[in-house]
């Protein structure tokens, strides 16, 4: 199987970003033919200051590293120096029914917001099916909110077929369901956009001051309490093992345990979880050249794979 995805670095990676995406990458990486990039030209859409840019998109490609990311065994490289994928995404838009982009969730949300409506806001879906068919992927492993656009790179992929023949392969979103939604300390799924986040690299006051902000209802320390319709308890959920699931749901249920201290407890646990990461991130900061070599070499064989894919489509619609 090939998987491929891709973050954009237009924030710092956050727990949403870890459990819906990463933990599956570090997982796909041990048995599948991996490619993972930062994808800076979708972040455009959203930075627009070149300074910027470069600092969140080496923070991203440092931090992928010192999250698990193994060069030895998955494919890291950065979108911008695959050039040929904003070649296929022309081409693609010549095959995409403004309707199917119309529909997008992500668009629509964000014309919500209030952010300018450019095209390459709109146009930002082909672009991420051009990353996705440009490598024949099988497997796109993503969160929730974005199984919207795998699908629609697949809608692409099958128009292209049929005016085409049989040229490019469909692939499927990959999300695992106990993590496509991480919530964020208001509730609603955690989003740099939302300003809800707790960050993966946040230093131990920043996490403390992020959990103290989560929101749950008024209930007293002895009152029962529901875990499954508990904000805080669906962030503890991530970073327990079972046992203490299984424990923490029962004091959830007969009472006996408070906010406070679940919110103690949960800091406690995440701290502990990204400390290793913590610690290969600050190595990674005086590494520069062999983060360098990662992303030199992953764009060789980036470029090999997507090379082909791309002569074989130019071939198809008639460019010499
Ligand atoms: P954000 O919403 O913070 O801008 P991105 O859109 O850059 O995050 O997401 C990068 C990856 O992380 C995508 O695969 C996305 O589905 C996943 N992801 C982001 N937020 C969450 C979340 N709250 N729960 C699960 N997955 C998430
Ligand atoms: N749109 C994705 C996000 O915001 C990032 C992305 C760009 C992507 N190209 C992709 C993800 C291709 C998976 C496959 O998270």
């Amino acid at each position: 199987m090939r998987v491929l995805s891709g973050i954009q670095p237009s924030g710092n990676l956050h727990i949403g970003n870890y459990f819906g995406a990463i933990q599956q990458y570090l997982a796909l990486q041990q048995e599948h033919e991996c490619f993972f990039f930062v994808a800076n030209y979708h972040a455009l859409t959203t930075i627009k200051n070149a300074d910027e840019l470069h600092l969140l998109t080496a923070d991203c490609v440092r931090d992928y590293l010192a999250l698990g990311l193994d060069p030895e065994r998955a494919t890291i490289f950065l979108q911008s120096d695959l050039p040929e994928v904003t070649e296929l995404a022309w081409i693609l838009s010549t095959v995409t029914p403004m309707g199917l982009l119309q529909r997008c969730h992500a668009y629509k949300e964000k014309l919500a917001e209030g952010l300018p409506a450019e095209h390459g806001l709109f146009a930002y879906p082909v672009l991420m099916a051009a990353d996705i068919l440009i490598f024949d992927s099988d497997l796109v492993p993503v969160g929730q909110d974005q199984k919207q656009h795998v699908e629609v790179a697949r809608d692409i992929a099958q128009r292209f077929n049929s005016t085409f023949g049989d040229v490019l392969r469909l692939p499927e979103p990959h999300i695992l369901s106990e993590t496509a939604v991480v919530p964020g300390t208001d509730g609603r799924k955690m989003s740099k956009s939302y300003g809800n986040t707790v960050g993966i690299f946040d230093d131990d006051d920043a996490v403390r001051a992020a959990v103290m902000r989560i929101k749950t209802d008024s209930k007293g320390i002895d009152e029962p309490k529901d875990p499954d319709a508990c904000n805080l308890f669906a962030l503890f959920r991530l970073f327990a093992d079972a046992p203490e699931r299984t424990e923490m749901g029962e004091r959830y249920r007969k009472g006996g345990i408070g906010y406070k201290e679940m919110k103690d407890h949960l800091i406690d646990l995440i701290i502990s979880y990204f400390a290793d990461a913590k610690t290969r991130q600050q190595e990674l900061q005086t590494q520069a050249a062999h983060i360098r070599k990662v992303l030199d070499d992953g764009i060789i064989r980036a470029r090999q794979v997507a090379r082909k894919t791309l002569d074989r489509i130019r071939s198809a619609v008639g460019l010499p």
